[in-house]
């Protein structure tokens, strides 16, 4: 199932994202119990991985297993699901077959889409150019257990609004740590546009792809303002309230950060962000854990970001959120 043998013997901790999704969607299917509950399950999933789940859930499915499935992605459950719920503000207001999800209910609700086209092979692709915010030049990484990620590559990123792609476990996080300097090559460089840069954080922001890494402070208000501070630039409370505001989180200004939901929580850590007006944005994974509604407002303030004069990088899986013609795509294949 998931391709998992190649990790077998990896420590759970050193799993990326997706791998760790696996592991735990494969050990509910092991323990063969027939009511499951999915919360969220392809949220970090690559698509060919959430076709291989919708093809689990069919057959679970067939072996008289109850299935729930709770997600914002719906075109993956388009012919397996027998009913749809959708709930809000804590009731359910529609019930039915799939087809109870509407372009109308979509609309009035904020869902994600019921169908999705996948552009990742027509999208882009950048070229190699050192004329660039960022550029790795002739790349090598080894984790310590000698897994090798990456072997002389050679990536830049520009001007503009791209994406990174590249299948579960590939090393898109590997390579965004490295890019600012969280891990440390075994040969080659990132070469910044700025010589002048001290440390690539000084520099650029990174959206990390587990929220709760990121968020540490005792309020969503006091999560902005040492954002602001951390990184020198003015603010004011007006300024707080106008980024909470873009980011649909007026409502939650005073209350901790853990107390938020998933999607909150991925707002709240893209407005951390922004705060520091990094010249290279990369995030990794923003729209998981996003209904329709936030993803599309989130899309928009990052393009609106990119229009300003920046590099905004999106590692994505989410086919929804690189549906469009204008992006660029760079991708990661086997390196070996
Ligand atoms: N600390 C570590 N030690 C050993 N191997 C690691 C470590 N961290 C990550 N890896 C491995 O490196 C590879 C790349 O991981 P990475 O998290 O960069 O992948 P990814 O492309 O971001 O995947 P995903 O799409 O699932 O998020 C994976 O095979 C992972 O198992
Ligand atoms: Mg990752």
């Amino acid at each position: 199932m998931f391709s998992l043998g190649e990790i077998r013997n990896q420590a759970i901790d050193s799993l990326s994202e997706g791998q760790k999704q696996k592991v735990g969607l494969a050990t509910v299917v092991a323990m063969q119990i027939k009511n499951i509950i999915l919360d969220e399950p392809t949220a970090n999933l690559d698509p060919e991985s959430t076709e291989e789940l919708a093809k689990i859930l069919q057959r679970l499915k067939k072996e008289n297993y109850c299935i729930m499935v709770v997600d914002h992605r719906l075109y993956y459950l388009k012919d397996y699901a027998d009913k749809v719920y959708i709930l809000e503000q804590g009731s359910v207001v529609e019930e039915g077959c799939f087809n109870v999800i509407s372009n109308e209910v979509i609309k009035k609700y904020g869902l994600r889409k019921t169908s999705v086209t996948d552009r990742r092979q027509s999208l882009n692709r950048l070229q190699t150019t050192n004329d660039c915010i960022a550029y790795c030049q002739n790349l090598s990484f080894k984790y310590k257990n000698g897994k090798e990620i990456f072997h002389d590559l050679n990536l830049s990123f520009p001007l503009g609004f791209h994406v990174l792609l590249g299948r579960n476990g590939i090393g898109k996080t590997t390579l965004s740590r490295l890019v600012f300097g969280l891990e440390k090559p075994s040969s080659g460089k990132v070469i910044f546009k700025d010589d002048k840069v001290k440390h690539p954080l000084s520099y650029g922001s990174i959206v990390l792809q587990n929220t709760d890494y990121q968020l540490n402070m005792s309020s969503v208000h006091n999560e902005l303002k040492s954002c602001f501070e951390l990184s020198g630039q003015k603010y004011s409370k007006e300024r707080i309230k106008e980024l909470l505001k873009e980011l649909s989180l007026e409502n939650f200004e005073y209350c901790h950060p853990q107390s938020l939901s998933g999607g909150q929580k991925q707002r709240l850590v893209i407005g951390c962000a922004l705060c520091k007006n990094p010249k290279i944005l990369i995030l990794d994974e923003p729209a998981s854990g996003l209904d329709g509604l936030n993803m599309r407002k989130i899309k928009q303030i990052l393009l609106d970001y990119y229009k300003k004069g920046h590099c905004v990088v999106v590692i994505t899986h989410d086919l929804e959120l690189i549906d469009e013609d204008y992006i660029d795509a760079n991708e990661i294949k086997n390196q070996k």
